[in-house]
C-alpha cells in the first residue's frame, strides 16, 4: 500500500459528526494552544460536574502539574449518577457478556444501585479516601463496579491484570500497601477456569497490610476462603444499603495506579487523577470515538490495561454511552464470536488491536462474513502501528468500505488517547496515527533535543502539560522524574520514534527503550531477564523482542547456564513455563538460546543491539568495537534454537 493514499471522511460521516470537517478540528487545534486555560476551562465547566469550582486551571512546575486543583468532584459521580438521575436513567450502561454465553444488560439506574451497595460495603470494611485496594477480577460487570465504587470514596484502585501471575500480583500489592484485594473464584478463558482466588491465596502468604479478601461468585468453583479475612462478595452486599453518596474529592486526589513495564526488571505504578483524567478521558470519547446516544460501543480490552480503564470504563460511562464488556476469548468458542457479538448487540463503534486483528485474518474471511456487521459505523485501533495488510482488511472486511478507522496512539503514562484522527474531520492514512489532539503538543527530535525536518525519524517527544497525563510513579518520584523529564527539560519523553510527514501526519515507529511490544502489551526485556536469572539453572539472560507475524513481537531469550549437566531441550520448555509463572502467560518466551557467553561492552553492558540483529537478520552488522568477545557473537548468529 502507498504511504501517500488517503481516505478522506465520507461527507455523511462529516455531516453528523461531533467535529465536523478539517476547519473545526483546526479551530479546537488553535483554540487549545493558543488559549489553553480557555480552551480546558470551557470543557470543563460543561463536560464535567464539580461540586465546586477550582482555583487554578492548571499550574505547572515541570515535572510537576496540578489541573483544576481546589476543584472538588468525583469520578463515579460523573460516569454514573448524572447519568441515572437524569435522562439515561433508563438507558443500558454496560451491555455484558459472559464467556459461556450469558448476558446481562444494567442500566445506568442499576448500575449507581450496585456501585453504591458495593461503595458500603468497602466503608463497613474500614476503607476510606486515599487506602489502596487491588483489584483482580475477570471482565464481569462487577470488576467495573469495584473500580467506581472505590473512585466513588477516593479509594485508590489498582486492577492487576487476571492473566498475572500469583508473583506478580504479590509485587503489586506490596508495592502498594493494599489493604484489600477484591477478587473472584475465577473467570472463563477458552472453556476453562482462570482460577484467581487460588492465585490472591499465594499471593497473600506474604501481603501483612492486606486485611481483607472480598470474593465474588463467578465460576461457583470450590475455593478455600480464610475466616476472618475472606469474604463472599454477595453476603457482604446483601446486608450493604443503597444510599452512599459519592465524596466530594479534590481534582488532583489520586484515582489508579496502574503497573506497566519500564526498563528495569521493577514495573512502574503509573499514578493517575481525577479532575484531569476524567475530562479528557471524556473529550476523547467525543473527538475520537464520534460517541452519540445511539451508538452501542465496545472496545475489546481488559480491564487489566489501561485501555479497559480510559476506553471501558471511565471515559464511556463518563460520556453516557452503553460499553459492551465481554469476558472471554476471540475465538471461543469459535473464530466468530466477536463478530457474533457486533451482529447481536448491533454494536456500532468497535475499538482492538492490531494483534488481534492479524489473528483473526489468518482464520479467513468467511467468520466475519458470515454475520451482520451493518450495524459498525466506526473502527479504532490502539497498541501498535496498524500494518497496512491488517488496516485494509478491518476496512473492507469488517468495515465493508464504509467505517473509518481511528489509529490511535497513546500510553498508560498519557491517560488518554493523544495522536489519532478525528474521523468526521482528519483525512487518513493507513498506518499513521494522523493528528494531535487538541492541546498536544508533539515534537520529533535528534539526540541533542533539536528538531528533526519533517520526513525524518526522531524521538517523539510532547511539549506542555496535559490534563489526563500521569503525575508520578507510585512511591517513585525520582524515577518519575528521570525517565519522562530530564532528556529534554520541561517536556515528556514518550519512548518512542517517530516520524512526521509533509502533511504534519505522525508514523510512530516504535519504542526506543528496552521495552518490548508483544500483542500491544508492553512488556520489559529487564522483567522477563530478572525472572529467568531467578531460575536455579541460569548464569545470566538476556531477552530481545523478535518480529512475529500476529503478535508484533514475541519474547527471545538468550541464557547462559550454571556449571551442570543440563538437557537444553528439556530445559527450555522449564524456563518458558518459569517466566509464566513468574510473571504472566503472556510473557512466556517464544524462544530460548543457550549460549556460553552473551555479547557485552568492556563496561559489561549487554549488547541488546546486537541480539535484536540476530534474531531479526541472523546476521550482525554495524558498530561492534566496544564488543568484549566477538567470537561470542559470530557463534550465536550461526547457532541454532529451542523453539516451539
Ligand atoms: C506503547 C504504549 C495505550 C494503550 C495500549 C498500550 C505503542 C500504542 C499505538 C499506536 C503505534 C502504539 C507505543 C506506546 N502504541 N498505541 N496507535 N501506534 N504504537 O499501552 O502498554 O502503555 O504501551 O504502545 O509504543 O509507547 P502501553
Amino acid at each position: 500500500m502507498n504511504e501517500d493514499q488517503v481516505y478522506p471522511p465520507a461527507p455523511d460521516f462529516v455531516h453528523r459528526a461531533h467535529v465536523s470537517g478539517m476547519d473545526a478540528y483546526k479551530a479546537l487545534y488553535e483554540h487549545a494552544r493558543t488559549q489553553p486555560e480557555d480552551f480546558w476551562r470551557s470543557l470543563a465547566e460543561k463536560e464535567l460536574f464539580w461540586f465546586e469550582k477550582w482555583d487554578h486551571v492548571f499550574e505547572w512546575d515541570p515535572p510537576r502539574v496540578k489541573w483544576f486543583a481546589g476543584g472538588k468532584t468525583n469520578v463515579c459521580y460523573n460516569c454514573v449518577d448524572r447519568h441515572a438521575e437524569g435522562a439515561r436513567e433508563a438507558k443500558v450502561a454496560i451491555q455484558w457478556i459472559g464467556e459461556p454465553g450469558d448476558e446481562r444488560a444494567i442500566t445506568y439506574r442499576e448500575l449507581l444501585r450496585m456501585v453504591s451497595r458495593f461503595a458500603n460495603v468497602l466503608k463497613a470494611c474500614g476503607l476510606a479516601a486515599g487506602d489502596r485496594a487491588v483489584i483482580y477480577m475477570p471482565m464481569v460487570p462487577e470488576a467495573a463496579v469495584a473500580m467506581l465504587a472505590c473512585a466513588r470514596l477516593g479509594i485508590v484502585h489498582s486492577v492487576v491484570f487476571g492473566g498475572f501471575s500469583s508473583e506478580a500480583l504479590k509485587a503489586r500489592i506490596q508495592d502498594l500497601g493494599a489493604a484489600v484485594v477484591l477478587t473472584a473464584d475465577g473467570g472463563w478463558r477458552r472453556g476453562k477456569e482462570v482460577r484467581l482466588k487460588d492465585a490472591v491465596d499465594q499471593a497473600l502468604e506474604d501481603c501483612p497490610t492486606v486485611r481483607d479478601v472480598i470474593v465474588l461468585r463467578r465460576t461457583e468453583s470450590q475455593v478455600k476462603m480464610r475466616d476472618g479475612r475472606d469474604h463472599w462478595w454477595h453476603e457482604l452486599e446483601a446486608a450493604a444499603s443503597d444510599d452512599c453518596p459519592a465524596e466530594p474529592l479534590d481534582a488532583e486526589h489520586p484515582l489508579y495506579v496502574l503497573y506497566t513495564s519500564g526498563t528495569t526488571g521493577k514495573p512502574k505504578g503509573i499514578l493517575h487523577t481525577t479532575g484531569g483524567y476524567l475530562l479528557q478521558t471524556t473529550m476523547s470519547m467525543k473527538w475520537v470515538f464520534d460517541i452519540r446516544d445511539e451508538d452501542v460501543y465496545w472496545c475489546t480490552a481488559d480491564i487489566g490495561w489501561v485501555t479497559g480503564h480510559s476506553y471501558v470504563v471511565y471515559g464511556p460511562l463518563s460520556a453516557g454511552a452503553t460499553t459492551v464488556m465481554y469476558e472471554g476469548a476471540p475465538d471461543y468458542p469459535a473464530f466468530d464470536r466477536w463478530w457474533r457479538i457486533v451482529e447481536k448487540h448491533r454494536v456500532s463503534i468497535f475499538y482492538s488491536s492490531p494483534t488481534a486483528i492479524r489473528a483473526l485474518i489468518r482464520q479467513g474471511d468467511q467468520w466475519p462474513n458470515a454475520c451482520d456487521l451493518s450495524s459498525l459505523r466506526l473502527l479504532g485501533s490502539v497498541g501498535e502501528p496498524i500494518n497496512p495488510a491488517a488496516w485494509e482488511w478491518y476496512y473492507r472486511v469488517i468495515g465493508k468500505g464504509c467505517c473509518p478507522i481511528v489509529d490511535t496512539w497513546w500510553q498508560t503514562e498519557t491517560g488518554s488517547i493523544l495522536i489519532a484522527a478525528m474521523p468526521g474531520a482528519v483525512p487518513l492514512k493507513p498506518g499513521s496515527a494522523t493528528l494531535p489532539m487538541p492541546g498536544i503538543l508533539p515534537e520529533v527530535i535528534d539526540f541533542s533535543g533539536n528538531p528533526v525536518p519533517d520526513g525524518q525519524e526522531g524521538f517523539l517527544i510532547i511539549d506542555r502539560p496535559w490534563p489526563s497525563m500521569a503525575r508520578t510513579l507510585w512511591g517513585d518520584p525520582q524515577r518519575y522524574e528521570d525517565q519522562y523529564w530530564r532528556r529534554v527539560r520541561g517536556k515528556y519523553f514518550t519512548g518512542d520514534a517517530a516520524r512526521r510527514d509533509a502533511d504534519g501526519y505522525y508514523w510512530i515507529l516504535g519504542r526506543v527503550d528496552d521495552v518490548m511490544n508483544v500483542s500491544g502489551h508492553r512488556l520489559s526485556t529487564m522483567e522477563v531477564e530478572s525472572a529467568l536469572v531467578r531460575h536455579r539453572a541460569v548464569a545470566e539472560a538476556a531477552v530481545v523482542g523478535k518480529p512475529h507475524e500476529i503478535t508484533g513481537q514475541a519474547v527471545c531469550a538468550f541464557v547462559t547456564l550454571k556449571e551442570g549437566n543440563w538437557d537444553h531441550h528439556r530445559l527450555g520448555g522449564e524456563l518458558r513455563q518459569w517466566v509464566a509463572k513468574e510473571i504472566g502467560a503472556f510473557a512466556r518466551p517464544e524462544e530460548i538460546r543457550f549460549t556460553e557467553a552473551l555479547p557485552k561492552t568492556r563496561s559489561g553492558k549487554i549488547m541488546r543491539r546486537l541480539l535484536r540483529e540476530i534474531v531479526t537478520s541472523h546476521t550482525v552488522s554495524g558498530d561492534v568495537t566496544t564488543l568484549e568477545d566477538l567470537s561470542v557473537v559470530t557463534r550465536l548468529s550461526s547457532q541454532p534454537s529451542d523453539e516451539d
